[in-house]
């Protein structure tokens, strides 16, 4: 990390301080900081109060069993999640209110009230039991952002069933290997959905997948794709797709919500990690619910009058935790948009927040730097006075976004809450208090009241710039790896003693205050999104003319880091222009567009260790245009000055 220490010090230099506005803190959900300290007294107590503002069939009878590095949070209790987002809020006499708001790209809508959408869940609950569906069974989502989302993964809580949702931008291959790595017995699918003007074959990708993954017995199809739908329709499965519509209409609205125990599984959520193979995060049910209902609620503050956008897709944990679960289970009114934010064109998230009087708004630092990018007319065309909270998610958000985002789209009256987590932490972690914290730009200030956090170097001492380091079990956590517990032990558990290893670099300051730098190990995060280095070189490596594949990121000013692919042929295939854009071509199939390099340059060989390792720190230095640091252990320094040169021609 030496080359980054320059902007490292500016960051760290950062003077502007923002206490949170005197009419925010007055009505805050939180505005005593006395919480951190309760909080620290008895962290147990402290996650047992906000359970208990959750509904529960059988109260637990411990709040936490630990067995490093197996947690059980609020044993023996039982609940259901559906329960807690629908029927509670129905039953306390908030049917009327409207959960969701949902926006297609084309611009039509659809709103759902607590008890419309409850309503739908229960039937299509019901629809999922008639096709054999029971507790414990999964059963994989691949839906674009439509309110049947939502629908399906409550319907899944409701029953029990355990749901993988897989994103809508992932290929037919990587669906295959989610369904067949979960067992998953049903697959849920649209047969189109919209982006930008047209529509996207999403049942064609599903049945590419289905060719390949034998535990599917059925497929419920939502039809979403226009004039698609006709050719969709005759081209069911007879036996085994069936309309969403069709089942719906045939259940019954009655589904008694399935009692489930606290620690029974909830949902897996592929993930990428360090190796090629994506991996299956467990959660839970009680310890899950718990923190993503505190963390929305204390976070984003939620209130009433409150119209909630988050702008995550259903398919990565932001969309699981903070679009459905935390919102409705606060009984939030949610708006939902399909499509992209520069279509027709790029005021459209703007006028959005202008149409529903959207309240909070959360999104990436990614998608900030784009808004940048597009210049200010376009939010200076809307009306967004009504904004009062807005939040940040899924990568270090640089502090001239953060200042643009606070000025132009807050007004500069609205806090903003940058939130560290991950799919691991299944909810927010380490985050301002929209009314306690004093925010700086770039940093998520301190641990959530009830986590406990460090930073630490590889022997586990504590120190002021290492690896951040969570110290204590909390409700949320993974429970584990699906059907790899040996790789959840080695991934997050085996650096230290008992803490869990989250990946991710960080600096502490003078406040104590958490400054997140990145991941350390070789996960990338291109647009806030997570890919491993290692599932783009087997992509790669699969390809017949590669022999040999290296990947590492590259910063880019708007996406945070893109791929960068260093890539040796085999003998008798030339490099080519089209060979390259066949690679390219290569990996979006095998993973999805996300993972596609932005550059690939092709070397005869690849620099590397006298052990044979390949030095990925070369190669991003190479990448990054920097000078190329100690090359002592390199088998072979010559390489690098081949590949210097071959780079700056790409270039
Ligand atoms: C990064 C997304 C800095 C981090 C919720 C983490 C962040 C990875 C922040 C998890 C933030 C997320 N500041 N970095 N506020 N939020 N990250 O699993 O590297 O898709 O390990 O979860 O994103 O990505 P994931």
């Amino acid at each position: 990390m030496s080359s980054d220490s320059g902007s490292l010090d500016a960051l760290l230099s950062e003077e502007r301080r923002f206490p949170p506005p005197a009419a925010f803190r007055a009505h805050a959900v939180l505005h005593d900081p006395e919480v951190y300290e309760r909080a620290a007294a008895d962290r147990e107590a402290y996650w047992a109060d906000w359970a208990s503002q959750l509904h529960w069939f059988e109260p637990w009878r411990e709040v936490l069993r630990w067995n490093p590095p197996q947690a059980q949070w609020f044993l023996e209790g039982k609940l259901n999640v559906s329960y807690n987002c629908l029927d509670r809020h129905v039953l306390d006499g908030h049917g009327s209110r409207v959960a969701l708001l949902w926006e297609g790209e084309p611009g039509d809508t659809r709103s759902y009230t607590y008890r419309q959408l409850l309503d739908e869940v229960c039937r299509f609950a019901n629809a999922l039991k008639g096709l054999g569906v029971a507790k414990g069974d999964r059963v994989t989502i691949y839906l674009p952002m439509i309110p049947e989302v939502a629908v399906a993964m409550l319907a899944c809580t409701r029953i029990g069933a355990i749901h993988s949702v897989v994103f809508g931008g992932f290929s037919p291959e990587s669906l295959s290997d989610r369904n067949n790595d979960a067992a998953a017995k049903v697959l849920i699918a649209a047969d189109g959905g919209w982006r930008r003007g047209t529509v996207v074959p999403l049942k064609a990708h599903a049945d590419d997948a289905l060719a390949k993954s034998p535990t599917i017995e059925h497929v419920v199809v939502v039809a979403r794709g226009g004039d698609l739908s006709k050719q969709v329709g005759a081209s069911l499965k007879p036996g085994r797709d069936l309309w969403y519509h069709d089942l719906v209409a045939a259940a019954s609205p009655d589904c008694p919500a399935e009692p489930m125990d606290a620690e029974d599984t909830l949902f897996v959520l592929y993930t990428s990690g360090t190796t090629g193979k994506p991996k299956g995060v467990v959660h839970t049910t009680g310890g899950y619910l718990t923190q993503v209902y505190a963390t929305t609620r204390a976070v984003f503050d939620i209130h009433d009058d409150d119209v909630y956008w988050c702008t995550a897709d259903v398919g990565w944990i932001t969309g699981h935790s903070y679009v459905v679960y935390g919102p409705l289970s606060n009984r939030a009114h949610v708006l939902m948009y399909e499509g992209g934010p520069d279509w027709p064109d790029r005021g459209r998230l703007w006028q959005m927040c202008e149409r529903y009087g959207v309240t909070i708004f959360y999104t990436a630092p990614t998608a900030i730097r784009s808004f940048m990018r597009w210049g200010e007319e376009w939010p200076g065309k809307a009306d967004l006075s009504r904004l009062r909270l807005l939040g940040s998610v899924g990568e270090p958000i640089n502090p001239e976004a953060w200042i643009w985002y606070h000025e132009v789209i807050g007004g500069t009256r609205c806090p903003i809450v940058d939130t560290w987590w991950q799919t691991e932490t299944g909810a927010i972690m380490i985050t301002p208090l929209p009314g306690i914290t004093v925010t700086k730009p770039g940093t998520a200030t301190l641990p959530f009241p009830g986590i406990d956090a460090a930073i630490k170097n590889e022997a586990g001492e504590e120190t002021s710039a290492g690896y951040l380091a969570i110290t204590s079990p909390w409700p949320s956590m993974l429970r584990g790896i699906w059907g790899d517990d040996a790789r959840y032990r080695q991934t997050y558990w085996s650096k230290w003693k008992d803490t869990y290893f989250p990946g991710d670099g960080a600096k502490r300051d003078e406040d104590g205050y958490y400054w997140i730098l990145g991941r350390v190990d070789d996960v990338l995060n291109v647009a806030g999104h997570r890919i491993g280095t290692m599932e783009v070189e087997s992509a790669l490596v699969d390809h017949p003319a590669v022999a040999e594949a290296a990947v590492v990121g590259k910063k880019h000013d708007i996406k945070g880091e893109v791929l960068a692919a260093f890539v040796t042929l085999k003998e008798k295939h030339p490099a080519s222009d089209a060979l390259l854009k066949e690679l390219r071509e290569h990996v979006g199939k095998k993973i999805g567009a996300i993972a596609k390099p932005d550059m690939i340059v092709f070397t005869a060989d690849l620099p590397k260790t006298r052990s044979g390792k390949i030095m990925r720190r070369l190669l991003r230095d190479i990448a990054e245009g920097r000078a190329v640091g100690d090359t002592t252990t390199l088998a072979d320094p010559a390489v690098v000055r081949r590949l210097q040169a071959l780079y700056a021609e790409e270039e």
